[in-house]
């Protein structure tokens, strides 16, 4: 057995957690989310999202982690059979290392395009390459087959990969926590030049045919008229989600490694609080303002359909900064390194868990656990790589990086307010704690946490064609049937509006309804595999207590 490991200093502790939860999610998924759902119009329900279920889902997650630590589990499982004193809590905490599994496959996918893209960029590739053509290349969309395989990706995933499995394999303190310690002051640093750079741009410069401050004001403005649309409530809920990591059972792994009578009430907030700075302030103001001082807003808004934020980040902004002569590469390697930085800091925190799972109740070495998750990883990233022009990436993200979440982070604190109970979760939330957290969050985290997060998930499962949620309930009482979106979750499974829904295609060919229900058996099949170590973990335990 490992000797248990520890976080070296305090800075080193907050650094890696707000590494952890700035990523990708804060510099493409928010500007993405916040343009299409009307920029100053998301930003109130993202407010309060935060405010009623992203700090209290904090609490609870460093809570359980380090009450957890305390008994030497590292991972969910062990940390939610704590909780209580039924045998079924274990397999809720099979969701801890399931999500981090399935979300690393395809976040490190992303993360080694931004890698690939520091590359191009300081190669001079953009200036030979249309950056707009670059792109679906890479990704073979434009080889004419669903099943190229697209090799110069492949290798830079590759390489992403084995970076993140020689950070973990170092260790914690010598490993993420020194990533972090680079890596954040870096990307702050690429982030402010950036910010500055773009938010100078002036009309009269060349190309420029609209002030960035029209962008920045578009996302910053708060307005009203987004309280009334459940549509951006639910965008707004599952941004705040993905941002700070929340209901994957990263943060209860960090946190795990926390001493007892240390402060998580403080530290939770300062890593939360840090996350929306970036996100938010640096963030908002890279991305849109630039897009929108070349483009205009109305460019920038049909350019983040979809939301992820990929097209704007990897197709528009490496044109874009083709105006600015020879500053041009170096932009380039500033944005794309930022997005690397905030990518590993992020993948190695969904890497942690499985290690952490594999030492504590598998007695594996550190090294023989991480290369476990690197190959893990490469394996489901590998399906992810090929099929991405079918659509597999889609699925993985969906399930794991929007569904999953949700799923867990409600199963958990009902288990933390309601099994656990709040008199000894309070406790844990604020023993040694550095502030005094308002006793109001009590009753938060009891009742309007789980409320809120059941809402998020019955719209999910049931949003409407349309979202026109009043038309949908005329019908239902009219007798018809519940008209599902195809986005919603069940329109989803139900495979509403694929017309001619079928496998294969009149020539025979497979389809991506093929690729996309096999993709999501495999899902499962991934989901089953962990259910079973936990399982197995657990009868070994037994065994040895005998
Ligand atoms: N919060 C990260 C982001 O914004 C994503 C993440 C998910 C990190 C799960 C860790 C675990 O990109």
């Amino acid at each position: 057995m490992t000797r248990t490991q520890q976080w070296g200093t305090r800075v080193g502790l907050v650094l890696a957690m707000a590494g952890n939860a700035v990523g990708l999610g804060n510099f493409l998924r928010f500007p993405a989310q916040a343009a299409q759902n009307g920029g100053g119009a998301f930003l109130i329900p993202y407010l309060i999202s935060f405010a009623l279920m992203g700090i209290p889902l904090l609490w609870v997650e460093w809570a359980i982690g380090r009450h957890g630590g305390g008994f030497g589990h590292h991972s969910a499982p062990g940390q939610l059979d704590r909780l209580g004193p039924y045998r079924w809590l274990k397999y809720v905490g099979v969701f801890g290392l399931f999500t981090n599994l399935c979300v690393a496959a395809y976040y490190c996918y992303i993360e080694s395009w931004t890698l690939a893209y520091v590359w191009h960029s300081v190669a001079g590739t953009f200036r030979a390459v249309d950056p707009q053509r670059f792109f679906p290349d890479y990704l073979g969309v434009t080889a004419g087959s669903m099943f190229a395989l697209p090799l110069p990706a492949l290798f830079f995933f590759a390489v992403t990969l084995a970076l993140n499995t020689f950070v973990l394999s170092r260790g914690l303190e010598k490993g993420v926590e020194l990533a972090a310690k680079i890596g954040m002051p870096m990307l702050l640093v690429f982030a402010l030049v950036l910010a500055v750079r773009g938010l100078t741009l002036a009309p009269g410069d060349p190309g420029v045919i609209e002030s960035p401050l029209v962008g920045l004001n578009f996302v910053w403005q708060p307005r009203l008229s987004g309280l009334l649309n459940p549509t951006t409530w639910m965008a707004a809920a599952g941004q705040i989600f993905f941002t700070l990591s929340v209901g994957m059972g990263s943060i209860h792994c960090y946190a795990s490694y926390v001493k007892q009578k240390q402060d998580v009430a403080l530290n939770a907030a300062s890593a939360g609080w840090m996350n929306e700075f970036v996100e938010v302030v640096l963030g908002g103001s890279i991305l849109i303002p630039i897009a929108t001082a070349y483009l205009g807003l109305n460019v920038v808004q049909a350019a983040t359909a979809g939301g992820s934020g990929f097209g704007i980040g990897f197709l528009t902004l490496p044109t874009l900064f083709n105006n600015w002569g020879w500053f041009a590469p170096l932009a380039g390697a500033m944005w794309f390194g930022l997005l690397f930085f905030a990518g590993i800091t992020s993948s190695l925190a969904m890497g942690q868990p499985i290690l952490s799972f594999l030492e504590d109740e598998f007695g594996f070495r550190r090294t023989r656990a991480a290369l476990a998750f690197g190959a893990a990883t490469f394996l489901l990233g590998f399906v992810c790589v090929w099929l991405y022009p079918g659509g597999a990436f889609d699925e993985f993200d969906f399930w794991t990086g929007t569904f999953a979440l949700v799923v867990f982070a409600l199963l958990e604190v009902v288990i933390f307010a309601w099994i656990f109970g709040m008199d000894r979760g309070w406790e844990e939330i604020t023993r040694g704690a550095d502030i005094a957290v308002p006793r109001i969050f009590r009753f938060v985290i009891k009742w309007v946490t789980p409320t809120f997060i059941l809402v998020v998930f019955l719209g999910a499962l049931f949003q409407p064609q349309g979202r026109a949620w009043g038309a949908a309930f005329w019908k239902l009482f009219g007798g018809e049937m519940w008209p599902f979106a195809p986005e919603s979750v069940i329109g989803r499974v139900l495979h509403v509006g694929d017309a001619g829904y079928s496998w294969l295609d009149a020539a025979g060919a497979p389809t991506r309804a093929m690729v996309q229900d096999l993709s999501r058996l495999l899902l499962l099949a991934v989901f089953a595999l962990c259910f079973f170590l936990v399982w197995k973990a657990w009868r070994l335990k037994a065994r040895r207590e005998k």
